[in-house]
């Protein structure tokens, strides 16, 4: 397999969805294959950053999972919906939004063969360089082995105790996973921080090599999960933060 780079918090709301559906635009940017896979099933809406409404699509992860279809029905194509000069391709394959979805699937959680085949499928057909998963907050067991399977994650925190004390020990959990690398990103951080000092702090607690900053960024909220800031606001701090990270993957 390819890289696959799953990103992940303790807590929700860390900004994960944000900040991967970034860097899958970066990367597709950049002139790389990439397919963005949603495996929050309690809180999915990765396609949503790309205009994409669930009448436009009619099968979800969910749905291959369960058995209902194959994994090549629920890629959603939305390169045309970057720009003209896109060079590479992007896949979103969502997650469904049903309400009696996201109950049936707390209570079936997915097979880990069945979602490994479909990964190496979707790279075999649609030719990826690059997979990047999105996972649900917290260590459940669906979470874990999402993340066993993975290259690369990318764990996204706050400037918040819970979340530096909940951050080592899901640091903890992943390296006796053997995953090979692992990035820490602090986010939301306000004016009031020093970003140096910030980075610094990331990187003597957690030993993972160099921590990314990402700023409190009002325009984002404002954006309300609906575009890619990246593409809205190309020269903006934030997008050269995010960069930097892409760069690292
Ligand atoms: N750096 C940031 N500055 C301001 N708001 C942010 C930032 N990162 C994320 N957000 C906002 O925080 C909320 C949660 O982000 P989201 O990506 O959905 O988190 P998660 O996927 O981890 O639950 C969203 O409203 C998002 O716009
Ligand atoms: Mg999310």
């Amino acid at each position: 397999m390819n890289s696959i780079v799953t990103i992940h918090s303790f807590r929700r709301g860390a900004g994960k969805s944000s900040l991967i559906a970034n860097l899958a635009v970066l990367l597709t940017l950049q002139g790389r294959r990439v397919a963005l896979i949603d495996t929050d099933f309690q809180s999915p809406g990765c396609h949503l950053f790309f205009g994409l409404s669930d009448d436009e699509f009619t099968h979800t992860l969910n749905d291959y999972l369960w058995g209902k279809c194959d994994i090549l029905t629920t890629v959603q194509d939305v390169t045309s919906r970057l720009g003209p000069e896109t060079s590479g391709k992007l896949f979103v394959i969502p997650a469904s939004d049903k309400i009696s979805d996201i109950m049936h699937i707390i209570h079936t959680p997915p097979n880990i063969e069945q979602y490994m085949s479909g990964l190496e499928k979707l790279e075999k057909e649609l030719k990826l360089d690059i997979l990047l998963v999105d996972t649900s907050a917290g260590l459940n067991e669906d979470t874990l082995q999402a993340i066993a399977v993975s290259s690369v994650v990318v764990l996204v925190l706050h400037p918040d105790k819970h979340d530096f004390q909940g951050t080592a020990v899901t640091v903890d959990m992943i390296r006796r996973l053997q995953v090979p690398a692992i990035h820490l990103v602090l986010n939301n951080v306000p004016d009031a921080l020093d970003v140096e000092d910030a980075r610094l702090q990331l990187e003597q607690t957690y030993h993972c090599g160099r921590g990314i900053v990402l700023p409190h960024t009002e325009e984002l909220l404002a954006l309300s999960s609906g575009q890619p800031f990246v593409l809205c606001y190309p020269e903006h701090p934030l997008t050269a933060q995010i960069k930097e990270l892409a760069e690292q993957l």
